[in-house]
C-alpha cells in the first residue's frame, strides 16, 4: 500500500491579497501531492498566512499559534507566511519553537522544498523579495467559485507614513497584461463570471506597455466576464484614461472602494497620502460624473499623530459631503519602523480620544447608509448569488453591481446565478429582496 497523500491546512488573515496568496500556495502544494483539508487537527502541514497592518492582527496570530500548538498532530509542520512573517523573519522562529517555517510573500515557490527540509528537522526563514515573482506557473486552488480574485500587481511604491505594507510586500511590480487576460479566460472557463483585480494601488498598474485603462478594457473584453471589480485604487492614479475605461467597459461595476484615510489636508500631508481634502473630493466627483449610480466606499483612520478635534471634524464633514455607502474605520496603530512612529510623542492621540472619534465616525457613516438604503427600497436590480446566507433560513446572500448585500429566498443550487430582485427591506446596512421575473425600467425621477 502507498502512503496516503499528506494533508495541508491553510488559515488566512488580512486582506484579499492574502486570500489570493493562500490560493496560490494551496495550488502549488496540490501540484506536489498534498490534499487540502479545512481543519488543522490532524493536518500534516499547517500554514498561517498572516497580516501585519495593525497590531491587533498580529496579536490574533500569536494567540492562534499557541492554540494550534496545543491541538496539532505530533510531528505536524507549522509555517507562518505573509506579512507578519516578512516583518519578523527569524525572530518568529526564536519566539515560537513549534514553528519551523517563516516565509514572506515572495517566497512561496520554495514551499514544497522548505516543507521537505522541515520534515528533516530544518527550520528556515525565507524573506527575500523577488521582484520578478508573480507565480505565473502556479494554478491557484480557489476558495470562491463565484468570483475570481486575480492579483495584477504586487507590492507598493507609495510610502504612507502609517503603513507597513511597503516593508512587508516590497516594491510595486505589475504582471503582464497577457498573463492577467489568460488567467481571466481560465476562470471564465471554470464557470466564474465575476473578476476582481487585486493590487495595493491597483490603478497604478503598468506592465511597461499597458496601463490600468488598457487592463480594464482587455479583461472586460474576455467573453463571459459579466462583472469586473478592482481593489484598492489610490486617488492619485485615477487618470482620465482609467476613468474613461471604467465608464465604457460594460462589465466594470458601479462601485469603487476609494480609501480616504482622513479628511484633513494637514493630516493627509503628515500621512504622505499625496492629495488634499479637495483633491479627494474632486476625484470622487470626476468618478461620479463619468459613472452614473456609482457607489463609493472608503477606509478611514482616526487618531493619527497630531489629529486635533478640528481635523477630525474635517473628516466628518467630508464623510457627510461625499456620502459613502460604507466605510471601514480604524484606530491608528503604530507599526514598528514606519515614519509615523518617529513623530514627536506630544502628537500622540490618547486612546480614549481615538475610541470616541471612532464611535462618532461609525455612527455618522451608519446614519448615512441607513438613509441611502431606505431610499433604495422598492428598486429593482440585478444580483449575483454568492453563497448561502449565514443566518440560514433558506436564504442566499447576493450582491448588486454597486456592492450592496441582498438576502433573497433560495438555496445553494442558485449560487453563481444572476437574478432580478426587488429590494423589499433593509436593516440599514443590508437588504432583503424578492425575486422578480422580469426587469422593468424604473420610473423617471421627478
Ligand atoms: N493603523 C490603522 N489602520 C491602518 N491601515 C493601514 N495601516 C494602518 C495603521 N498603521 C488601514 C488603512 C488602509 C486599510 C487597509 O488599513 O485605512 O486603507
Ligand atoms: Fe500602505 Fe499607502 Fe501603499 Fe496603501 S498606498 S499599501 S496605505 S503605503
Amino acid at each position: 500500500m502507498t502512503d496516503p497523500r499528506p494533508t495541508v491546512y491553510v488559515e488566512t488573515y488580512g486582506c484579499q491579497m492574502n486570500v489570493s496568496d493562500s490560493e496560490l500556495m494551496l495550488g502549488k502544494l496540490a501540484a506536489h501531492g498534498y490534499d487540502a483539508v479545512d481543519h488543522p487537527d490532524g493536518a500534516d502541514v499547517i500554514l498561517v498566512n498572516t497580516c501585519a497592518i495593525r497590531e491587533h492582527a498580529e496579536t490574533r496570530v500569536i494567540g492562534r499559534l499557541g492554540e494550534l500548538r496545543r491541538n496539532m498532530k505530533p510531528g505536524a509542520i507549522v509555517g507562518v507566511t505573509g506579512c507578519m512573517a516578512q516583518r519578523l523573519g527569524p525572530v518568529l522562529l526564536e519566539k515560537a519553537k513549534h514553528v519551523s517555517l517563516v516565509i514572506g510573500p515572495d517566497g512561496y515557490r520554495a514551499l514544497p522544498a522548505l516543507i521537505d527540509g522541515a520534515r528533516r528537522g530544518q527550520r528556515a526563514s525565507a524573506t527575500t523579495f523577488d521582484l520578478e515573482e508573480h507565480y505565473e506557473d502556479f494554478q491557484p486552488r480557489r476558495f470562491d467559485n463565484v468570483k475570481a480574485w486575480i492579483p495584477v500587481q504586487r507590492g507598493c511604491d507609495y510610502r504612507c507614513t502609517y503603513c507597513i505594507v511597503p516593508t512587508t510586500r516590497g516594491p510595486e511590480r505589475s504582471r503582464k497584461l497577457a498573463d492577467v487576460v489568460r488567467e481571466t479566460e481560465t476562470v471564465v472557463a471554470e464557470g466564474m463570471s465575476e473578476v476582481v483585480l487585486l493590487g495595493q494601488t491597483v490603478n497604478s498598474y503598468h506592465d511597461g506597455e499597458s496601463d490600468f485603462a488598457d487592463l480594464l478594457r482587455a479583461v472586460g473584453a474576455v467573453p463571459g466576464v459579466r462583472r469586473l471589480r478592482f481593489t484598492s485604487p489610490h486617488p492619485n492614479d485615477f487618470s482620465t484614461r482609467v476613468i474613461a475605461a471604467m465608464a465604457t467597459v460594460d462589465a466594470v461595476c458601479e462601485h469603487v472602494h476609494l480609501p480616504m484615510q482622513s479628511g484633513s489636508t494637514k493630516i493627509l500631508k503628515r500621512m504622505l497620502r499625496r492629495y488634499t481634502r479637495e483633491g479627494y473630493v474632486e476625484c470622487v466627483d470626476r468618478l461620479r460624473s463619468a459613472i452614473p449610480g456609482l457607489s463609493v466606499t472608503t477606509d478611514i483612520i482616526v487618531g493619527f499623530p497630531g489629529e486635533t478635534d478640528e481635523d477630525f471634524e474635517e473628516t466628518l464633514s467630508v464623510v457627510r459631503a461625499v456620502g459613502f455607502s460604507e466605510g471601514f474605520t480604524f484606530k491608528f496603530s503604530p507599526r514598528d519602523g514606519t515614519p509615523a512612529t518617529r513623530m514627536p510623542a506630544e502628537l500622540t492621540v490618547p486612546d480614549e480620544v481615538a475610541s470616541e472619534r471612532l464611535a462618532t465616525l461609525v455612527a455618522t457613516m451608519r446614519a448615512h447608509s441607513r438613509v441611502e438604503n431606505m431610499g433604495l427600497l422598492g428598486r429593482r436590480c440585478e444580483v449575483l448569488v454568492e453563497k448561502e446566507a449565514r443566518r440560514g433560513g433558506d436564504l442566499v446572500q447576493t450582491r448588486t453591481r454597486d456592492f450592496k448585500t441582498v438576502l433573497v429566498p433560495g438555496d445553494a443550487s442558485m449560487i453563481g446565478q444572476y437574478l432580478n430582485v426587488e429590494l423589499t427591506g433593509t436593516t440599514g446596512s443590508t437588504f432583503t429582496g424578492q425575486i422578480v421575473s422580469e426587469r422593468r425600467p424604473l420610473p423617471m425621477a421627478g
